[in-house]
């Protein structure tokens, strides 16, 4: 624990608080400030020995593996993301881990990412809501969390290095508002920085983005670790915001000399030096306290519960969930029903020390049953069709009155340090599928992944699909609870299932070349494109089926403030108690913006025929756009529609509010256009005179439409000119008029 105060550290002291002592441990001073041990992550403590690895190689210590990002964030369940992340926390305390590396928070750009398993969603809000949520629920045990990979990390293709060119509306709507709001909401301790260039800087010394934004607009009061090997250069890192590089490079002589020379002055390196010992404090109970042993066996029930939520029913025929009581022989087909993939690869690898195979479980779930098994394909294959597993798995199906099939990504198709290279199912697990189809035994199918699975012609005859994702250690119990509907299924897909991968947005620009990455289609990722442009999808964003109906009526919206509430009744219309995601969109409707955008959702539990009165707040930012010349949130006067939705595709009720807008008048410059000056209350008197003058000089008619559109595009300077009596000086002296009189009305920072 820290004691005394910083003040009398040499300059080589507090250099060297700068960087790691080993892989995972920050360095420490007796006395001063405590060295933090680090651990991965976001769905499990990954805690290795001090000389370990970042890449998932070497093995850690025992822990619950929950479900990754893909699953978790698809229960849209706050309630139950907080759970996860206290409990993983309890966890790194036990392992006397202060500083846990997760949550990711980065966008899931395009269903090639290779690491989308470990990334909330394709839309900023939902993945704000995981990341307050995690956040809260990790630093309510004393163990700081780290939300990642700020900013831009939406790919693994030359991760290291690629420059993300992001025009600054689209990174101030669609890539920093999941960091923003965790920041400005729940206060993480510490934030990891990514490895990639954003803009043409590296993430790791961006001054702009660890420094203006984070700390200046967001109000960041913690420590900014990089990602493991981000520091390009030690010393224009610290001068940016970085604090902490991790792991050590050995490079801490590089600041002292820059202290020394004056190119880093002392009061930077000091503020660092503070906010790591913040850091320490604030942690300080998890190195005091007496460890506690894990409780593996709870731990596994909330691994369970969370991966039983996770799980989205895509369609169902009636064929679920299966009665236990009238179940008889059922063909369980596919290797992952036996040897399941719960999780991905990389740094997010955990060691768990259990894990549940579908097989198994069914098996104990369905003890009347008989359940017969084929593999169906190999794991470690080159992906060729072998018939004799096909015709295993075909007498199997033919056999029973009811086929199982599991399929989905292989390993080596999805992990850090690489992107997909297709959404399909690989053809020997497609084959398969088809195979089993064609028997006519009724057949329910369950995508196993880390992102979205492009969805084939054998789900139009399959009677029932899950999407399961990599659903942690626990996941073949909870698809056999949702199976058998000892649980109902209340999952919503975080992402949109495209037809194909050439429909996605960023087909073209993904991963980019040469280190460039254009993000050209801007704000248009993901349900914000296909919506906009009313594209065929397979399964919408926010889409989920459970075992029973709800509807939702009597719709209320009242202004509040600058922002609005909505208010109205869900009910359970079916025969089970369960889960649904009433999710609210904005739309705008506002030339230059996405149809719509989710600004709300609540996960409401209801018995049946139970009602329950549900009420959302939309703020300010709700209804707001970046105006990137004017370099702020704007929010336009006018109607907003609020749509009362199931999914991005499905609204069930509607109506408008009216807002009053921000009643921020903007600045009028030279290069301000006769349109902007004529729209403005300060420049509208100066410039309609001057306007009506030219008219009449011209010849006194009204000018026709597109002469009148083509004046009032000018910028005002473009008439000194024109030869018509306007010099520059006149320019200046109208823009000193507008501003003056501007100033003199009102308060314009609002
Ligand atoms: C990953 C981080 C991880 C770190 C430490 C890096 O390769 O990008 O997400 O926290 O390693 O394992």
């Amino acid at each position: 624990m820290t004691t005394t105060t910083t003040t009398t550290l040499t300059v080589e002291q507090k250099a060297s608080l700068t960087s790691g002592a080993t892989t995972w441990t920050s360095q420490g001073i007796e006395g001063v400030v405590d060295a933090l041990h680090m651990s991965d992550g976001p769905h499990g403590v990954r805690y290795q020995g001090d000389e370990g690895d970042s890449l998932g190689i070497a093995s850690s210590r025992q822990s619950t593996c929950f479900p990754p990002a893909a699953g978790l964030a698809s229960t849209w369940d706050r309630r139950m993301i907080e759970t996860v992340a206290r409990t993983l926390a309890q966890e790194a305390r036990s392992l006397a881990v202060s500083v846990l590396l997760g949550p990711g928070l980065n966008i899931k750009r395009s269903p090639l990412g290779g690491r989308n398993f470990e990334y909330a969603s394709e839309d900023p809000f939902l993945a704000g809501a995981y990341g307050s949520s995690f956040v809260r629920g990790v630093q309510s045990q004393g163990v700081s969390a780290v939300p990642k990979h700020f900013a831009a990390n939406n790919q693994e293709t030359d991760r290291f290095r690629v420059n993300a060119q992001i025009d600054e509306r689209t990174l101030r709507e669609i890539y920093l508002p999941a960091f923003e709001t965790t920041v400005r909401q729940d206060h993480p301790w510490a934030l990891m920085c990514a490895y990639n260039k954003v803009n043409g800087e590296y993430a790791s010394q961006n001054r702009r983005l660890l420094t203006d934004i984070l700390r200046g607009e967001w109000r960041f009061d913690g420590v900014v670790i990089s990602d493991w090997g981000a520091v390009v250069d030690r010393v224009s890192a610290l001068a940016a915001g970085l604090d902490i590089e991790m792991p050590p490079s050995g490079t801490d002589s590089k600041i002292v000399d820059a202290v020394r020379s004056g190119a880093c002055s002392i009061d930077t390196l000091d503020q660092t030096v503070s906010r790591i010992r913040i850091l320490a404090d604030r942690t300080a109970d998890v190195r005091i306290k007496a460890k506690e042993p894990i409780d593996f066996e709870s731990h596994d029930r909330v691994a369970r519960k969370a991966a039983q939520e996770s799980m989205v029913l895509l369609k169902n025929n009636g064929i679920l969930p299966i009665d236990p009581s009238s179940a008889d022989t059922i063909a369980v087909i596919g290797e992952f029903a036996r040897t399941p993939r719960f999780q991905g690869g990389g740094s997010s690898h955990v060691n768990p020390p259990m894990v549940h195979d579908l097989l198994g479980e069914l098996g104990e779930a369905l003890p009347q049953a008989t359940l017969r098994f084929a593999p169906g394909y190999r794991v470690q294959s080159d992906h060729r069709v072998d018939e004799a597993l096909l015709s295993q798995a075909r007498r199997t199906a033919q056999e029973a009155s009811v086929a199982i099939v599991v399929v989905g990504y292989l390993d080596n198709d999805e992990s850090e340090g690489m992107d997909k290279t297709s959404i399909d199912l690989h053809d020997d697990q497609r084959k398969l599928l088809q195979t089993v189809i064609d028997t006519g035994t009724p057949t329910v199918v369950i995508l196993s992944g880390g992102g979205v699975i492009s969805i084939g012609d054998w789900a139009e005859h399959c009677d029932a699909l899950l999407e399961g994702w990599l659903l942690g250690q626990a996941g073949g119990a909870a698809m056999a609870d949702v199976l058998t509907g000892a649980a109902n299924p209340s999952g919503r897909l975080n992402e949109t299932i495209p037809r194909a991968l050439d429909d996605t947005p960023c087909r073209l620009n993904f991963p980019g070349c040469d280190g460039q990455v254009l993000y050209g289609e801007g704000l248009y990722v993901g349900y914000r494109y296909y919506d906009t442009l009313d594209l065929p999808i397979s399964y919408p964003f926010g889409y989920g089926l459970s075992y029973t109906t709800f509807s939702y009526s009597d719709l209320r919206i009242s202004q509040l403030g600058q922002g609005a509430q909505g208010a109205f009744t869900v009910t359970n219309t079916g025969s089970c108690r369960g889960a649904d995601v009433p999710q609210i969109y904005v739309a705008s409707g506002q030339p230059g913006r996405p149809a719509h955008e989710l600004k709300g959702f609540e996960r409401v539990e209801l018995e049946p025929g139970e009602s329950k009165e549900v009420s959302i707040d939309l703020d300010m930012r709700a209804f707001s756009t970046w105006n990137t010349r004017q370099a702020r949130w704007r929010q336009y006067p006018g109607q907003y529609r609020i749509e009362l939705s199931r999914s991005s595709r499905d609204t069930q009720l509607s109506a408008t509010v009216e807002l009053p807008g921000d009643g921020y008048v903007a600045s009028l410059e030279a290069m301000s256009t006769i349109g902007e000056w004529s729209e403005s209350p300060y420049g509208a008197p100066i410039i309609n005179p001057l306007v009506q003058g030219i008219a009449e000089n011209m010849g006194g008619g009204e000018p026709s439409p597109e002469m009148k559109a083509m004046f009032m595009q000018m910028p005002l300077i473009k008439l000194a000119s024109w030869g018509i009596g306007i010099s520059e000086e006149n320019v200046d002296d109208m823009v000193r008029r507008a501003n003056d009189l501007r100033c003199a009305t009102e308060t314009v920072d609002n």
